[in-house]
């Protein structure tokens, strides 16, 4: 084995291995071929009439090909092949038939088009918008109740299954893109532009996202999950959100991270984290970070880079210096604040929960 070889047998089988393992160990399968989702459906038909006739040209053209070789090789005892000058049944069958398939193409693709993009007048709508590098899922028809502004998650989208979702994305900041690749087709995220298509799906689960456009170090960090729940649960999570009002802190580390949240630490060069982050039913009503208002019922941190109990033990170290775990995160380091004040700031985040038949975590299982 020369080096090459041996630092391949070495180095990349054994990453290969383990990226196989990791994928295992989350469980998830990210799946373009999903076909409880109307959207992957339509394209999935089209794509096998496609394919179809693809196979029927390959063998057409390979018999064709054989054929002529075979039936006009080089007959070696006649100084010259004979000649001849078109074939005009020939080349008017080699014009027709090629119009024929791509005319069908055309109608099938324009006909899974007009299926696929058009809005539903039923069609749940969330306007998603990507910022780096993180997720805004917003529902423009689910007001607060007795506030103002709309329901709002970061990084977790909630739907029901079995209904169409309107999404309509744009950008904060840079271009993103938006995909679920289990719940239908990708669409860019485009700052000032706003882009509505349909994803759906008819089997509760929970389901990855994806950004898909380089949009910067931590493109590959920004994930999302989809979160697709029955419509009785949906309706349940959706009413405790509009209605939800973030808990008053009860313990002492709580009230401490409550008031470092709302003011800041000015001993601690901290600033407070209202200015970025919103949490319903209290003065906190940032929108630059990720909306924070049932953190506590959330499972993902980071933009989906910690899942459980990873997410947990990641909280303070997210604060302290967030570059360390994320590149190109813009929340500033928060190092001056002590393990005590992080921990304060960590239990007043997890107290900021739905009611437990609201929330949504566990209800559904990973797919
Ligand atoms: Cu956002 Cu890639």
């Amino acid at each position: 084995m020369n080096t090459l070889t041996r630092q391949f047998f070495s180095r990349a089988l054994p990453s290969a291995t383990l990226l196989l393992g990791s994928a295992a160990l989350a469980q998830q399968t990210i799946n373009v071929g999903d076909l409880n989702s109307s959207y992957n459906r339509n394209i999935w038909y089209m794509s096998i009439a496609v394919i179809v006739m693809a196979i029927l040209i390959f063998v057409g053209v390979s018999y064709a090909l054989f054929y002529t070789v075979n039936k006009f090789r080089e007959d070696k005892r006649s100084a010259e092949p004979e000649q001849f000058h078109g074939n005009n049944r020939l080349e008017t069958v080699l014009i027709v038939v090629p119009v024929i398939i791509v005319t069908i193409i055309t109608i099938l693709a324009a006909r899974t088009m007009a299926i696929v993009n058009p809005t539903p007048k039923d069609a749940l709508h969330v306007n998603a918008t990507g910022a780096k590098f993180w997720w805004a899922f917003e529902y423009p028809e689910s007001k607060v109740q007795g506030g103002t502004g709309t329901v709002t998650n970061g990084n977790e989208l909630v739907i029901p299954a079995g209904r169409q979702i309107a999404i309509t994305a744009t950008a904060k900041d840079v271009i993103h893109a938006f995909w679920a690749p289990n719940l239908g087709g990708q669409r860019d995220a485009i700052p000032g532009s706003k882009k509505t298509w349909q994803i759906d799906t008819d089997k509760p689960g929970v389901y990855q996202g994806n950004c898909t456009v380089l949009c910067g170090p931590s493109h590959a960090n920004m994930r999302f999950k989809v979160v697709a729940l029955p419509k009785a649960q949906y309706d349940t999570f959706i009413a405790a959100a509009q209605a939800y009002k973030a808990p008053a802190p009860v313990s002492t580390s709580e009230k401490n991270g409550y008031t470092i949240f709302m003011q800041g630490k000015a001993s601690a060069g901290a600033a407070a984290c209202l200015s970025c982050h919103r949490i319903q039913g209290t003065q906190a009503a940032g929108a630059v970070g990720p909306d924070m208002s049932f953190f506590g019922s959330r499972n993902t941190l980071g933009a989906g880079i910690y899942e459980g109990q990873a997410r947990i033990n990641h909280i303070k170290p997210w604060i302290k210096k967030c570059v360390d775990l994320k590149p190109g995160c813009l929340m500033p380091a928060y190092e001056k604040l002590s393990d005590q004040d992080l921990g304060d700031l960590q239990a007043y985040l997890l107290s900021l929960k739905l009611p437990e038949n609201a929330s949504y975590w566990g209800k559904v299982p990973v797919r």
